[in-house]
């Protein structure tokens, strides 16, 4: 629709979370015009449901070195090793600007931030705040400096505003971005639910634009990420002619409670950090399997954890196993993890008496937007950073808690190379081209079946037929979306999310038909084994008639 507004500004950061209150927060000190947009409330988001932590070489027995060796190996072989050295090395201080603006950690009895383990890791380098409220207390510390400036005049916060599109000064990048066409980005358009000047779709105009929209949990049927959680940058990018990579790679949570067969949406997560603290993994017979699996057992990399509880599930014929933390007792686990603690209590569960009924589900995207070391998308001027990503960090599998790190570093480079563009006067206004026709929107009420299909063949456990069998069934969603246009002639946010989710859905799965192997968190029953020739990352785009 034609915007009913238009506003201007320097740089546009999309989404408050980790990453996005980051690159606010840095960019509004160097650029004289800052524009904070985000979906929700600014304290929504992925960030404030994170448990177990972020990752950084904070004690003087660790190093950054230790912890690339760690993330190079849960990236099964795929992570750029340049992105990950970065994400190291600038990890701690990072850390600590965090403390300095205010989040508060654990502390261990010697006064120094106290540090746990998670899986993949060989030393304890986990910050955690709360016990198991790690992504609350971050997200309280930048939200607290929003606040405290979000009235000054360099920058102006509008919530409840949905991004629909990047604009752009071409109608598409041609081949993935800017080389082709000359293509940059100038500005967004937003669905704001909001009051007076900015309520309805808008546009604002600005050189610099930097997603950190988050994941895609909302892609699948159950996910720990929140309900806004629905690919919307990833989205908006790929319809500006970005090229997006290693798609394939989505990350399942071994331990996330187990509701039974029909739990759908936002579903607890148990904090990796409770194995870390020493809880085992049995199956439904009480045999514990994990130690004949991998050398770590229960700490082994995120995807290792997450296949042997699925192959165990088969062979026991269950629909979970158990998380036993009954040895750690009752005060260690309410103290230790008291969000997790209470959640259980209220499912009926005292976790000091009895097992936790658990099983895997969509937990993260190491996929993205491609950058390179700065944030940069292929699309000049639009910028990516945290989980809308892909840095190159994760390669194949993200190690336990390297995605918070990944935002803030990230962000901050992000906001730093914007703010030094922009001084330059690299970073000029343009005027929107025009994009040709658009296509129908998904209706809202098509969610759940785009969930249900892709949960079923783009899962955990893949295979050639059943990502055939996923696309077949997400073409004809499409059709029947363009069969009903006249339906949604007044679309909502809950339409685009689903127009969004639709198309997350369509390319990774196409990535991971592409994908003839089986490494990190993309499993094909097909093809059960990796393949050197498949150590390199699939990169996807539109084409200038819109073509993947
Ligand atoms: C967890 O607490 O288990 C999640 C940590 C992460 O996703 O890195």
């Amino acid at each position: 629709p034609a915007p009913g507004w238009t506003a201007e500004a320097d740089a546009i950061v999309v989404g408050s979370g980790i990453a996005g209150l980051t690159a606010a927060l840095e960019l509004r000190t160097h650029v004289p015009r800052v524009l904070l947009v985000t979906k929700g409330r600014l304290l929504s988001g992925s960030t404030v449901w994170a448990q177990g932590g972020i990752a950084a070489a904070l004690d003087p027995s660790d190093s950054p070195e230790a912890h690339l060796a760690d993330t190079l190996v849960a990236g099964g072989g795929l992570s750029n090793p340049e992105a990950a050295q970065v994400l190291v090395t600038e990890g701690p201080e990072r850390v600590r600007e965090l403390v300095a603006r205010g989040a508060v950690f654990d502390k261990a009895a010697d006064g120094d931030i106290a540090l746990t383990r998670e899986g993949g890791h060989h030393a304890d380098r986990i910050a955690h705040a709360g016990g198991d409220a790690t992504g609350a207390e971050i997200s309280r510390a930048l939200v607290a400096q929003i606040e405290a400036v979000r009235h000054d005049p360099g920058i102006e916060v509008v919530e409840n505003a949905l991004v629909l599109d990047v604009l752009t000064t071409a109608p598409l990048g041609g081949r993935g971005g800017s080389k082709g066409s000359g293509a940059r980005a100038c500005g967004v358009t937003l669905h704001v639910r909001g009051t007076g000047s900015r309520d309805g779709v808008g546009a604002v105009l600005a050189p610099a634009v930097v997603l950190a929209t988050g994941g895609i949990g909302q892609v699948f049927r159950s996910s720990t990420n929140p309900s806004g959680a629905t690919g919307d940058g990833i989205a908006a990018a790929l319809r500006a002619g970005a090229v997006l990579g290693d798609l394939e790679f989505v990350q399942f949570h071994p331990t996330v409670l187990w509701l039974g067969t029909g739990a759908k949406g936002q579903v607890p997560l148990i904090s990796e950090a409770v194995r870390g603290e020493g809880a085992l993994l049995l199956d439904v017979d009480g045999h514990r399997f994990m130690p004949a699996v991998h050398e770590m057992a229960e700490l082994a990399p995120r995807d290792v954890v997450a296949h042997a509880i699925v192959r165990q599930m088969a062979a026991t014929g269950a629909d979970n196993v158990l998380l036993d933390a009954r040895h750690l007792g009752r005060e260690f686990l309410r103290t230790r993890f008291p969000t997790i603690n209470r959640r259980l209590l209220e499912a009926g569960i005292d976790w000091s008496e009895e097992p936790v009924p658990v099983a895997p589900a969509q937990h993260y995207h190491s996929g993205g937007v491609v950058t390179d070391l700065d944030g940069r998308s292929s699309v000049d001027g639009l910028y990516a950073v945290g989980e809308v990503a892909c840095t190159g960090v994760h390669g194949a599998n993200r190690l336990a808690s390297n995605s918070l790190l990944e935002g803030l570093v990230f962000a901050s480079r992000a906001a730093r190379d914007v703010a030094a563009r922009f001084a330059a006067g690299e970073l000029r206004p343009g005027t929107p081209a025009e994009r040709s026709g658009g296509s129908a929107l998904v209706a809202a009420a098509a969610r759940s079946r785009i969930q249900k299909v892709t949960s079923a063949g783009s899962g955990v456990i893949r295979s050639a037929r059943s990502l055939a069998d996923v696309d077949e069934r997400l073409a004809a969603v499409r059709a029947d979306a363009h069969r009903t246009t006249e339906v949604v002639a007044e679309p909502q946010a809950a339409e685009w999310e689903t127009t969004n989710v639709h198309q997350v859905a369509r390319i990774l799965t196409r990535a991971a038909a592409l994908r003839e192997e089986t490494r990190g968190g993309h499993y094909r029953t097909d093809f059960p084994r990796p393949d050197e020739a498949w150590k390199r990352r699939v990169r996807v785009w539109l084409d200038d008639d819109g073509v993947l």
